[in-house]
């Protein structure tokens, strides 16, 4: 899969995609990132890429013209005029699990980060075909955000992660949450790690990790439980933990 990212600050991508996973998929060709500076594509000595407002009012806004040439010199590039093009912006569709796995069924992706007060409404309406934000907070520009899309969707694609360390057993694929995990030492500080882990009982083991991860769930993240894939043995072990969960609430000393 293909990512062109157009930006006016190329230079915070290095960091990110030049280290760990992403180096990985991206010297093993999974993935292949392209981040084009927006500024190249201003014309003029000065090359400017943003202006003040019209009508007034404050901060700046990006030009149409440099981020249509360089999505246009992207689509050329690659033959194709169909390849979607995303804006990152706090008033898009929120990014979720759902979203990173729809658009990793695409095989090139252009990401267009915006910038301070935003961009030319006509970018918004003649030129991008879906906008997206990462969550309710507001960010000083999409880089991070770009960021954020590229590593989840990656994480997804065939290849990238190694195993079942991997995309299908984590968090929000099997709607739940992750439980607990121990490494070495078995003992830390006088914490042991739980007996059944080390037990060598694959499907006790197994067991014990799918109750970690509905207790987990169901204390953090209630509402993640009822779109969640539970077997009979889950809801069982549920209702135990709603049991618990009244007999506790019954013994606490009622305020006032
Ligand atoms: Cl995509 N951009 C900005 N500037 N802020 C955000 C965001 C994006 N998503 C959440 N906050």
């Amino acid at each position: 899969m293909r990512f062109d990212i157009l930006t006016l600050f190329p230079e915070m991508f290095a960091g990110y995609f030049n280290h760990s996973i992403l180096q990985r998929a991206r010297e093993a060709g999974h993935i292949e990132l392209a981040v084009h500076n927006i500024r190249d594509y201003a014309p003029g000595k000065h090359r400017i890429t943003d202006e003040p407002p019209y009508g007034g009012g404050g901060g700046m806004v990006l030009k149409p013209g440099p981020i249509f040439s360089a999505t246009e010199a992207v689509m050329a590039d690659a033959g194709s005029r169909d390849i979607p093009v995303i804006l990152l912006t706090p008033q898009g569709r929120t990014f979720t699990q759902q979203v990173a796995s729809e658009l990793a069924a695409e095989p090139q992706l252009i990401l267009l980060c915006g910038r301070y007060e935003g961009v030319d409404e006509r970018v918004r309406r003649h030129l991008v075909t879906d906008e997206i934000s990462i969550g309710d907070y507001v960010l000083t520009g999409g880089e991070l955000a770009a960021m954020v899309v590229v590593d989840a969707i990656s994480r997804l694609l065939p290849n990238v992660l190694g195993a079942c360390g991997a995309a299908e057993c984590d968090s929000f694929s099997t709607g739940l949450l992750e439980g607990p995990h121990y490494t070495r030492p078995e003992e830390f500080r006088s914490w042991r790690v739980p007996d059944i882990l080390r037990s060598g009982h694959a499907a006790q083991i197994a067991r014990w990790r799918r109750e970690e991860a509905l207790r987990r769930t169901w204390m953090r993240r209630p509402d993640l439980i009822l779109s969640a894939q539970l077997s009979e043995e889950d809801k069982l072990f549920l209702a135990r933990l709603a049991i618990e969960q009244v007999e506790r609430d019954l013994e606490k000393p009622k305020d006032k």
